[in-house]
């Protein structure tokens, strides 16, 4: 069988990674061995941790880009794994691939079965899996908001965002998101129900985030970093909680992460010790155990669509590189996903609902 995927180019990752940095290749799927499953990629999801993945060019030489997917199972040796199931797996950016024994994934990311009738199997690479733990466990777990509370959330349209917001909302807090352009911003409003927006472009951000938090920030659900930290540092009241989920205004810097993080915290230090301010950092991957729960919770409200949640999808193996790129400066609106084959769930409906997710984009 005839595969194609991406992966990575001789050349250095760079701070923000150019489509360059990507080369497409073919090869030959392989008939699985035993304890091994055949699959066919349908959904890739796109993150941005993928970038430090790719920077420290983590798991085996030349494979596919590690993604997190949704598959179906074409040829099954593995326990508990048949054909035509749905999975959840980590088969990268590539059109087939085996997962089971011998096949390298991360550790927690454990190949499962998925069922149709909880919500779209694309959610589970979303809403229904990673991202919504991390919002549960960041917000309602660590954060944990009360009633008329000031909440704030940056990337607040975004794959992890919108979940945190609507999840803040639920507690009854007053929950206001910052994201980038205006119609993302309208979109975390009128759509998810947050009580305002403002957006970061603005250069009176300072200003605009002062005048929608009269009586300060309660909880803080940091996605980003930079100037949007320097924003809410002074409104953070006196025994306030902030979740560090992410830095991505940092990612593009070669060697962030860990000095970032360290910067933000020494930046941030007078503030916190002399408000109180408890500040704690997600692992979502240290929740793993929560998932479940979190699912019961979440996934009938999607169904209901008490919980609102947009997905960005892309068409066609070919645009993953481009999209990743766009989604790491914003370029995304919803959680960023490329359907690389048919997804048989959606039925003949299927291509006119995805293609209107984000009518702007033509598919390849
Ligand atoms: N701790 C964990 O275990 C964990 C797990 C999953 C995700 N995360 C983190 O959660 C965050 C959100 O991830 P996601 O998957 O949901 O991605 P996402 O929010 O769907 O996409 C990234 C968004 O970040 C915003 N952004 C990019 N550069 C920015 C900048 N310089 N300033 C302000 N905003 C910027 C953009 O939105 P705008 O257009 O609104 O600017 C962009 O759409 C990331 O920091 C990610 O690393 C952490």
């Amino acid at each position: 069988m005839r595969n194609r995927y991406w992966t990575l180019a001789d050349e250095a990752v760079p701070a923000w990674p150019r489509e360059s940095a990507f080369a497409l290749k073919e090869s030959k799927v392989p008939p699985p061995g035993l304890g091994q499953a055949l699959t066919r990629t349908i959904y890739v999801s796109l993150d941005p941790y993928q970038l430090y993945y790719q920077r420290e060019r983590t798991g085996p030489a030349g494979a596919p880009c590690h993604a997190r997917t949704v598959s179906q199972v074409i040829e099954s040796r593995m326990n508990g794994f048949e054909a035509g199931d749905f999975v959840f797996n980590t088969n990268g950016w590539t059109e087939y691939a085996l997962m089971g024994e011998g096949i390298w994934r991360p550790d927690y990311m454990v190949p499962r079965k998925l069922d149709p009738s909880l919500g779209r199997i694309s959610q589970a690479v979303g809403v229904l899996g990673m991202l919504g733990l991390t919002a549960y466990a960041g917000m309602d777990l660590m954060a944990s908001p009360k009633p008329a509370e000031t909440v704030v959330v940056s990337a607040a349209s975004g794959g992890v965002g919108q979940i945190a917001g609507q999840l803040a909302k639920q507690r009854g807090a007053r929950v206001i998101g910052i994201a980038g352009r205006d119609a993302k911003c309208k979109f975390v409003t009128e759509e998810l129900g947050f009580d305002a927006c403002l957006s970061h472009l603005s250069p009176t951000l300072t200003e605009d985030l002062a005048a929608a938090c009269p009586a300060g920030i309660d909880v803080y659900f940091e996605n980003v970093g930079g100037k949007v930290f320097e924003a809410v540092l002074p409104l953070l009241n006196q025994a306030s909680r902030m979740t560090i989920c992410g830095l991505i205004a940092y990612y593009g810097d070669r060697d962030g992460g860990v000095d970032n993080r360290a910067a933000l915290m020494k930046l941030g230090e007078p503030i916190f010790n002399a408000r109180g301010v408890t500040v704690k950092s997600l692992s979502v991957s240290e929740f793993a155990a929560k998932h479940d729960e979190m699912l019961a919770y979440v996934a009938p409200q999607v169904t209901t669509g008490k919980i609102r949640y947009r997905e960005d999808i892309r068409q066609g193996l070919k645009t993953i590189p481009t999209a990743f790129v766009e989604m790491l400066r914003g370029d995304n609106f919803g959680k960023m996903l490329v359907q690389v084959s048919p997804d048989p769930t959606l039925g003949a409906r299927a291509p006119g609902r995805l293609l209107k997710v984000n009518p702007a984009r033509k598919p390849e």
